[in-house]
Parts: structure tokens; C-alpha cells; sequence
């Protein structure tokens, strides 16, 4: 298949100039011969961009800047194939082809239309208003209610036909994403075609003891064991995932193997850190400098320091925390007063739930009383900038930012945290990290901050406030080069090679309990 070649290129490119170029491309070319016959389906509920009408009448398309899009673009740009995914746009059905889709840039985005109804139950209903705060311990209690639980079913229901209908009779190779579709890969297959799943879970999987909350989750758990491989941003996921399904699914679990094995089928469960595409990020950020894509806020900054946030109005990302961090620090530090300035991009996110209508006021209401009680007729020392930017736009604010402040209380990986340090590309600057992110696990250079404890993280931001450039350019080189060697094709290589061989040892099992023929 074309879309192959053109992301094993990209892989060539990649790991050339790496210490063993012969290995690398040996792995190129065993990668290649993997799935020489499948087609390659990604399925999310989120698009990766919206078609709306532009105030002068015409049909624009908006790309989105959230963590999953961030990791899939690349990889469907490079390998082609096809983009599942929930219509949404004013105009997302009317430029679609008599087949329900739409070419993007060089894959094809196939939109499922999902009843109103059925997609407010499903997704602010129970993916957003259950599944969220369950898995994200509950920071928000999650909320189970029966109606929303069956349109959840539906909404898989809806997303499997829509899946099957792309395959057609091909194999086909299908990577499913996050908690939205937790019951698809067994309907998927059921449908006893030739398809290899793979589910990619982008959220944290906390302990068992959590998820007893969960009045589905027999259901949930039988619906991703449908999936060959299922994979997770870190190790901790991982051993929950099979500690949770060890005490909650009759199945045989194996520690060692990482296996879980139910009704004869064995599904493989593997770490693999998701990244973001380097030089997108970095090409970006020179093409489109911050001072022509955000010209009103470069005259805002001027020469001060510049510490920037950048998230959906979630209140996982810990945004009222870091708000608070930033007043203590200019509390304990008068000198710094006047010379720096917080500019918080704040995307707004599934308004239609109330959680995320208060948090909007309650992030409101903290940068209104820090800049009450700080600002000069000359400086405003919080920018809340509360509305949606294409994600390209933002790669040049990301490097002139001094300072990248990322204080979730609890998230899979962060990819904003990957950006910023693309985006620097070694020059100097400062990530500070929540430890409670997954980056954290990556990026032990950075000022890693518990944003529950408010007092030491504005400790430590001061302290980076004022530590020697040379400190700060040699941490952010020694992150950029790990960044550079994992990248987004170093993790779509490494979960590829993992769903071949979950195929390989499944087969190899079939063929070893296969009764003699007589
Ligand atoms: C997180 C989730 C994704 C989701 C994204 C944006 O990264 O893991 O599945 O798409 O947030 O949220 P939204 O609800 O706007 O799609």
C-alpha cells in the first residue's frame, strides 16, 4: 500500500545519521513487510479538522490543537489511509463525497454522523461526564446514569458499521483511540473479518479500586479484550490495566507476558510514550513567528519574560493551580514585578457540561484578582486568552515563551509539554512540569513542580526565574535530544512492530493447539 512507503520514508529519514544506520534500516525494512496488505483505519471521536464558513462567506477548514490530534496527524499525513472520526463543523457534511468522505491531506477523513441525541448522551454524557473524571481519578466526581450508558453503546455501534463499511472485504488494520470506544474492538470483531486491532489509550489508567465506581465495567473490559494489542502511555497504566483485569474479568493474565487471555484470544498490553512530529513543530515555529501570528500580544510583552500556558479549559490541566503558583511568586518576588507576564491560551471544551462552564469563571475570576492586585497602568501581568487557535499558529508563540508552564493534576502524557521543547529546539528556556503528567517520565530536566503544593511550585518557579541561561539551555538541549529520538514516528514504528507480533504469537498458538489433521 502507497501510504506504507511514504511513513517508512519518513522513517528513513528519521533514523538516518542515527549511531547504527544498518540496523535502523533493516527495522525500515522488516517494517515495511509487516502489513503489506492492510488498510490502515485510525478511528477517534474527535477530528482532526472542522470545515466552517468564513465571514466572507467561503468554507474554511480548521485544524484542532488537542494531544490526540497532535500524535495522529503526522501519522496519517505520512501513511495515508483512513481518518474515522465524529463530524462536527457547520459545513463537515455538506463537502463530503457520495462514499461520506473527505481527502485531507494526502488521507482520506471519513465522518460519522452521530445523532444529536445519541452524541450528547454519548460524549458529554458518559465519555465526558463518567469516563473522564473516572479515569483521571476523579477529580471531578463521574457520573453514571443508565440512558447515557445505552446511547455510549449506540454511538460504538454507529462508529463499527461506519469502520466496517471502509474496510470492505480488505484486511484491514485498525487503531482505535481512547475511552470513546471502549466497547468497539469486540464489536469489531465480531464481525469476523480479517482485521487487526489495536486500541491506544490516551488517558492515565488508575488503580482498580477507582474503576470500581464503574456500574459497565464488565462490559467495558470484555469490549477492549476485542483489541490484539492495547497500548498505554506508561509502564503504571500498563500493570493497572492487568491488576484491574486480573480482579475484575475471568481471565488468565500473565505478569511476565503482559497478556490477558479470555475465551481463547489473547490480547497483548504494552507501553508505547506517544510523541509529536519534531520538525513540524519547529518548522512551524520559524515559519510563523509570534510576532506576525499574535501581534497584539507581542506588543503587550514587549521584552519582558514570557511564561506561557497553553490548554483546553479542562479541569484536569490544574489552570486555576498555576494561576495561584504565578500571584505567589510575584508576591515573594517584588523585583520581578513589571518584568514578566503569564499568557494563559485557554481552548474552550465541552461547554455543554457544567463542570467546564465553572471552571471557565472560576479561571476568569483568579486572573481578574491576580491582576487586580498586581497590575501598573503599564502591565497587565495576566493575558487569559479563552478562544480556539489552529495548533499551527501556536509553534511560534511556544518559542519566544521563556517559561512553559504545564501543572496538570493528572494526565496521560501532555503533549504541549513535547511541543515546547520542539518547538525551542535547544535554545534556552524553561518546562516546568507537573510530576502527575506522563512527560514527566521523559523529561526528568525539567522543573518538575506538584501543582497541588502551591507554596514550593511558585518556590521553585522563582528559582528558574532566576537561575543562569546556561543552566536552562543545557536542560532544554539534553530534553531536546531525547525528544528528537523519540519522536511520533519512533512511536508509531515501535506500537506497529508490537501489533505484528502480537499477530505472529497469536498465530503461532493457533497453529500449535490446531488439531492433527487425520
Ligand atoms: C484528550 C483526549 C482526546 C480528546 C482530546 C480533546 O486528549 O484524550 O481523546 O480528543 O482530549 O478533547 P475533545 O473532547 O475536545 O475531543
Amino acid at each position: 500500500m502507497s501510504g506504507w512507503k511514504t511513513l517508512l520514508k519518513i522513517l528513513a529519514k528519521t533514523v538516518n545519521g542515527a549511531p547504527n544506520d544498518d540496523a535502523l534500516e533493516q527495522r525500515v525494512a522488516d517494517l515495511s513487510a509487516k502489513f503489506p496488505d492492510r488498510k490502515l483505519i485510525v478511528v477517534s471521536n474527535r477530528e482532526p479538522a472542522q470545515h466552517f464558513v468564513k465571514e466572507d462567506g467561503s468554507v474554511g477548514l480548521r485544524f484542532f490543537a488537542g494531544g490526540l490530534t497532535t500524535a495522529m496527524e503526522p501519522v496519517l499525513r505520512a501513511a495515508g489511509g483512513t481518518w474515522v472520526a465524529a463530524g462536527q463543523g457547520d459545513t463537515d457534511f455538506e463537502v463530503l463525497d457520495a462514499e461520506h468522505g473527505v481527502e485531507l491531506d494526502g488521507y482520506r477523513l471519513r465522518r460519522v454522523s452521530i445523532p444529536e441525541h445519541i452524541y450528547d448522551d454519548y460524549y458529554n454524557g458518559y465519555a465526558n461526564g463518567a469516563l473522564w473524571p473516572l479515569f483521571h481519578n476523579a477529580y471531578s466526581e463521574p457520573v453514571f446514569r443508565a440512558h447515557e450508558w445505552h446511547r455510549y453503546e449506540e454511538a460504538n455501534r454507529l462508529f463499527a458499521q461506519a469502520i466496517l463499511e471502509e474496510a470492505g472485504d480488505q484486511p484491514a488494520l485498525i487503531l482505535v483511540n481512547d475511552y470513546h470506544f471502549m466497547l468497539l474492538p469486540k464489536m469489531l470483531r465480531d464481525s469476523g473479518k480479517d482485521l487487526a486491532i489495536a486500541l491506544f489509550w490516551h488517558i492515565p489508567w488508575p488503580g482498580r479500586r477507582v474503576l470500581r465506581a464503574c456500574p459497565n465495567q464488565a462490559a467495558l473490559y470484555d469490549g477492549m479484550l476485542g483489541a490484539d494489542l492495547i497500548g498505554f502511555h506508561a509502564t503504571e497504566h500498563v500493570v493497572n490495566f492487568l491488576d484491574t483485569m486480573d480482579r475484575s474479568v475471568e481471565s488468565l493474565v500473565s505478569i511476565d507476558q503482559h497478556t490477558v487471555t479470555r475465551s481463547g484470544r489473547t490480547t497483548f498490553v504494552r507501553a508505547y510514550p506517544i510523541s509529536i512530529d519534531v520538525d513540524e513543530v519547529r518548522e512551524g515555529a520559524e515559519r510563523a513567528p509570534f510576532e506576525e501570528t499574535f501581534p497584539d500580544l507581542h506588543e503587550t510583552i514587549r521584552d519582558r519574560i514570557l511564561l506561557l500556558g497553553v490548554d483546553r479549559l479542562d479541569y484536569t490541566k490544574g489552570i486555576p493551580h498555576r494561576v495561584e503558583i504565578f500571584r505567589t511568586m510575584l508576591e515573594r518576588h517584588p523585583e520581578l514585578r513589571g518584568r514578566v507576564i503569564l499568557a494563559q491560551i485557554g481552548a474552550p471544551s465541552r461547554f455543554q457540561i457544567d463542570k467546564y462552564r465553572q471552571l471557565a469563571e472560576e479561571v476568569e475570576n483568579k486572573v481578574a484578582l491576580t491582576n487586580q492586585m498586581f497590575a501598573t497602568p503599564d502591565w497587565t501581568p495576566v493575558q487569559l486568552l479563552a478562544s480556539h487557535y489552529d495548533r499551527r499558529k501556536l509553534f511560534g508563540l511556544y518559542r519566544r515563551a521563556d517559561v512553559m508552564l504545564v501543572t496538570s493534576l493528572h494526565d496521560g502524557m501532555n503533549l504541549v509539554a513535547k511541543e515546547y521543547v520542539a518547538a525551542k529546539s535547544g535554545e534556552c528556556g524553561t518546562l516546568v512540569l507537573s510530576q502527575f503528567a506522563g512527560a514527566a517520565d521523559e523529561f526528568p530536566e525539567a522543573c518538575l513542580v506538584n501543582p497541588f503544593d502551591i507554596d514550593g511550585s511558585a518556590w521553585m518557579l522563582g528559582k528558574v526565574l532566576l537561575s543562569s541561561p546556561e543552566e536552562r539551555t543545557r536542560n532544554m538541549q539534553s530534553m531536546h535530544s531525547r525528544l528528537v529520538a523519540h519522536d511520533v514516528y519512533h512511536w508509531i514504528d515501535h506500537l506497529l512492530t508490537g501489533l505484528k507480533d502480537a499477530l505472529d504469537r497469536t498465530e503461532a498458538e493457533r497453529q500449535r493447539i490446531r488439531p492433527p489433521e487425520s
